[in-house]
């Protein structure tokens, strides 16, 4: 049985997908009592240390960006459903990815893979603009909803395809990919600030994830663990 902080995720998945829904908070104070237990146990207890990043991942309401059928099951250890064969990541893996990425307040931002907004909303929590590419039309309109709601303005969310990038908003100190490639995408590297980093996993049956700095010399890699993502869609042909 596979192990580590990874492994855990994936078993708990299936469960999550047949269980039926626990006992759902209901107010918001049980939902924010649930979000302080999801820091204390599931980040800090991990080794997460930015009070940045534990700060954000307090603030922002996991739940909103869970669909209704899941919420019950918001602030659990593992990814859940969001629709369309699509995932919103464990929150150990969005609290491990922003911290890898060290974001400032005045950071340009690009985010490849949308999904539910819930890592956007991270991000823009730290960083001064935030642009974030989702390839799934209804997910990306979702995501703007959400973050409208929620009164996010430093979000910029568009519908398209990822592996390009979003040039008209380069060079970005920060890019964040959520979906798993094969290679890394040259347009995100192109768009990416000379001393940047990019947190990115790469792979087809086995993953990992990549916290890699451009450099004068290329592309280095600066830690690596093995996960699980969803592969990235809409490579394009004879791109590499
Ligand atoms: C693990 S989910 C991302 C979770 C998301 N960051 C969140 O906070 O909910 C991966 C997302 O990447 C999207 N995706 C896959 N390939 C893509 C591509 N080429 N460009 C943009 N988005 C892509 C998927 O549709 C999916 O919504």
């Amino acid at each position: 049985m596979e192990r580590g902080p990874f492994g855990v995720a994936v078993l708990a998945l299936a469960a999550a997908c047949t269980a039926p829904a626990a006992d759902q908070p209901r107010t918001d104070g049980q939902w924010a009592a649930a979000r302080t237990a999801m820091v204390e146990e599931q980040l800090r207890g991990r080794g997460i240390r930015s009070p940045r990043v534990l700060a954000a991942m307090a603030r922002v309401p996991r739940h909103v960006f869970v669909p209704e059928e899941a919420r019950a099951d918001a602030y659990a250890d593992y990814p859940l459903p969001i629709g369309h064969d699509q995932t919103i990541s464990q929150p150990y893996i969005v609290a491990f990815m922003t911290e890898a990425l060290e974001v400032q307040r005045g950071h340009r931002v690009l985010e490849i893979g949308t999904g539910s907004g819930y890592q956007a909303a991270i991000l823009a929590e730290l960083a001064g603009e935030v642009y974030t590419i989702e390839i799934v039309a209804p997910l990306a309109e979702r995501a703007t909803k959400t973050l409208a709601g929620l009164g996010y303005r430093n979000v910029h969310v568009r519908a398209g395809n990822g592996y390009l990038g979003w040039p008209e908003h380069a060079p970005y100190d920060r890019i964040m990919v959520t979906a798993a490639p094969d290679e890394v995408p040259q347009a995100l590297v192109t768009q990416l600030k000379l001393d940047g980093l990019m947190a990115i996993p790469v792979g087809t049956a086995s993953q990992e994830l990549r916290v890699m700095q451009k450099t004068h010399a290329g592309m280095i890699t600066l830690k690596t663990l093995p996960v699980r993502f969803v592969p990235m869609t809409g490579k394009p042909a004879g791109s590499w």
